[in-house]
């Protein structure tokens, strides 16, 4: 067993100090808007890996797929010996990739990293007995934590990989930001491994995010209950109620929590009062859908090659394996 199964990353490793300061900046903001990583405590990212397995939700069945056909070419194209991956949640794709480098057979380093502690405690242990060659540690912490720790520990033979489309979840410009800290956290001849969804009909995309089981409905009003745990909030989420629109003029899935009621809540620990009017929403997720020209264009402008890029045959998902 490793000495450290989980590092947790502190204040050292934080681009943004104050835990909840982006709270108070999306609810004080007109139209109100969230940010995602609060989805994932551990009860969310349960949730989230119900989504995964919902028959209307095509993302990680196509992405699986496409694994399942070229995870052998991938590791043999990078021949990698450390994989970091953000946002791993239960590494259920990645466990392809792993067993790609296993046939590799040279030593291996696994770190995959998420702001949600029991999701990645448990796959670590798990993971480990599956491969008990492999040295593998967790990280747990924000995105911007994360690539400040690897910035800071640079490997000759590093791969970072981005799966599920959570790059979705940045604007454009966050986006941008985002492949710029990853860039510093690579070397020259390092690999970057994208997973992103691309753009398709309204009729497949809206029932993706609306389920019928009600479990993204689920997902998205834990993000109430997640605030209410961690900053003493009473929000009461019998008020709110899930919508998932497509918006087709910024190719983006939009979701949103509508408060049914006049109503005031309040954050104690965060000293914040919210006021929400009858109908007010919050925005609490983009998932944008990705065209692969356009991408592979931004991805070459921030120095990072594009190696490969391989598609299902619908052209629903698109996998980009990039060098620094
Ligand atoms: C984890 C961000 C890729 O955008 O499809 C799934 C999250 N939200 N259903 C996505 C999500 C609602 C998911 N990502």
């Amino acid at each position: 067993m490793p000495p450290q199964l989980v590092k947790v990353l502190n204040d050292s490793y934080q681009a943004v100090k104050n835990d909840g300061e982006d709270v108070i900046a999306g609810l004080t903001k007109n139209p109100k808007t969230l940010p995602p990583k609060y989805f994932y405590d551990d009860y969310g990212s349960e949730l989230f890996e119900q989504i995964c397995e919902l028959p209307e939700y095509y993302p990680t069945r196509t992405e699986t797929s496409i694994l399942e056909k070229y995870a052998d070419e991938i590791a043999q194209i990078t021949g990698s010996s450390e994989l970091v991956e953000l946002g791993s949640g239960s590494s259920t794709k990645t466990r392809l990739l792993l067993d790609a480098y296993q046939k590799i057979g040279n030593s291996f380093t696994y770190i995959p990293t998420d702001v949600s502690g029991g999701i990645l405690k448990n796959s670590v242990l798990e993971l480990q007995e599956k491969y008990p060659d492999f040295f593998i540690q967790g990280l747990l912490g924000t995105y911007q934590q994360t690539l400040a720790y690897l910035e800071s520990t640079p490997t000759p033979t590093r791969t970072i990989c981005f799966l599920g489309s959570s790059a979705g979840n940045f604007s454009p410009q966050e986006f941008d930001n985002l492949l710029t800290q990853i860039t510093r956290s690579l070397q020259p001849g390092n690999y970057f491994l994208l997973g992103i969804d691309l753009d398709k009909s309204k009729e497949i995309l809206e029932p993706a995010y609306n389920d019928n089981q009600g479990v993204t409905a689920a997902f998205n009003l834990n993000m109430l209950s997640h605030l209410n745990w961690r900053f003493q909030g009473n929000f009461d989420i019998n008020l709110f109620s899930h919508q998932a629109i497509y918006n087709q003029a910024e190719t983006q899935i939009e979701m949103y929590l509508y408060c049914q009621e006049n109503v005031t809540f309040a954050l104690e620990t965060l000293d914040l009062k919210v006021n929400f009017q009858a109908g007010e929403s919050i925005l609490t997720e983009i998932s944008r859908k990705f065209d692969l020209e356009i991408l592979q264009t931004q991805l070459e402008a921030k120095g990072l090659k594009v190696k490969k890029v391989w598609t299902d045959p619908k052209k629903w998902f698109g996998l980009i394996l990039c060098q620094a």
